[in-house]
């Protein structure tokens, strides 16, 4: 009855977990939601009056489809500020989301035959971009015991004359994992040796704690197949306000911006004068979360190695913990996988995870940390609790 299209594709697991979670809720029970992937905290408060200004003042109407120009400059001015990267207006296209930029570029660069590189664990949708364009998804190992950072013997083996892109995606979602710039310079070296698209997913570029992030691109100084895709959704605490940003070569940015034009019109107005206070206004309010979550990702790696038979690196960057749980798992044993876990974890203490197995970490789930102090506390003590009864 459907297309081929949309067979390829399956629906997300953390999407899932989420609805799962607000169902519970809204039944009363008092569920402890470590499966979300925004900051809890709200949009700040002079991005929000940017945004009813926005109404007030008339901004309600459709945009350029690629986004405004007053935006692009905005966008321009952060990467600038925050990333040392130089663009100009027509290398930037403004999306629904970094998840419709990154969307929008698999559309107009992957099609049937080609292959591309994805290191796993990955976050969920990145398969999915890759599958509905007929394109193939390639899978790399990576190290956890270096920021899950790839292993080159393996990226080396998958790289074939059909590798038409290498997806980056560091800080990462679901590991929490950052790479060191010589990692990423050589996957750079790679791709440029097999001349395939680098895609870099920056959208937790904020969001690192023991070294300054270095975008991808800025690594590249001869490499013009990189595309950077940035958002406000976790920098800002915008998720629902939808606004992301892909910065790169100006022949693709214009490709992407006639599908956008011929699908979503254009990002929503309001969100997009919201998204220049966000990006030029105050920014005290992104350092403020940064050291919350710190703190938080430090609790919890604490409370997690505490654990008999876990072993847990300390991620870098986003807000996501991916520990190992194969000590307590296993084929006669009454939790044999994630998914077992993840959901004992959700049906007999309430605690709202995401199994490995929806990111290609199988052993793993993932926690997240944007999440109350008093919330991880209870989580860890009725992990703890689990992990004695299992
Ligand atoms: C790795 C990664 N990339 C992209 C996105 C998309 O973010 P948005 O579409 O809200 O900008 C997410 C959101 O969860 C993510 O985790």
């Amino acid at each position: 009855m459907f297309s081929d299209r949309i067979g390829r594709i399956s629906p997300s697991a953390t999407l899932a977990m989420t609805a799962k979670a607000a169902e519970l809720r809204s039944a009363g029970v008092d569920v402890i939601n470590l499966s979300v992937g925004e900051p809890d905290f709200p949009t700040p408060y002079n991005i929000r009056e940017a945004g009813k200004g926005a109404i007030d003042n008339g901004h309600t109407r459709y945009t350029p489809g690629g986004g405004t120009l007053e935006l692009k400059q905005a966008v321009l001015e952060k990467l600038a500020r925050d990333n040392n990267l130089n663009y100009d207006t027509e290398e930037i296209l403004i999306s629904c989301g970094a998840k419709h930029s990154l969307y929008n570029a698999c559309q107009i660069l992957f099609q049937a035959g080609d292959e591309v590189i994805i290191f796993s664990p990955y976050w969920v949708s990145f398969p999915d971009f890759v599958a509905v364009t007929g394109a193939k998804p390639v899978f790399v190992n990576t190290d956890a015991n270096q920021q899950f950072s790839p292993d080159f013997e393996d990226l080396k083996k998958k790289i074939t004359p059909n590798t038409r892109g290498i997806i980056i995606n560091s800080p990462s979602n679901p590991t929490g994992g950052v790479w060191k710039d010589d990692a990423v310079l050589e996957v750079l070296d790679i791709a440029q040796h097999s001349n395939a698209w680098v895609f870099s997913d920056e959208c937790y570029e904020q969001l690192t704690y023991d070294k300054s992030y270095v975008s991808t691109a800025m690594l590249s100084i001869n490499n013009d197949k990189v595309l950077t895709f940035q958002s406000c959704s976790k920098t800002y605490a915008m998720t629902g306000w939808r606004i992301g940003y892909t910065a790169g070569d100006r022949e693709v940015i214009k490709a992407m911006g006639k599908l956008q034009g011929q699908s979503t019109s254009c990002p929503n107005s309001i969100a997009q004068s919201a998204a220049i206070e966000a990006l030029t206004g105050d920014q005290s309010e992104v350092r403020r979360m940064r050291t919350e979550f710190k703190k938080r990702r430090d609790y919890i790696v604490k409370r997690l190695n505490n654990i008999n038979g876990i072993n847990c690196d300390i991620p870098g960057g986003a807000f996501y913990v991916f520990p190992n749980f194969s000590n307590y798992m296993g084929r006669d044993r009454k939790i044999s996988c994630s998914n077992d876990l993840s959901m004992y974890l959700l049906e007999k203490k309430s605690v709202v995870t995401v199994s490995g197995e929806a990111f290609g970490g199988d052993d793993h789930i993932r926690f997240s940390y944007a999440a109350s102090e008093d919330d991880l506390q209870r989580a860890m003590n009725l992990l703890e609790e689990t992990l004695n009864e299992i």
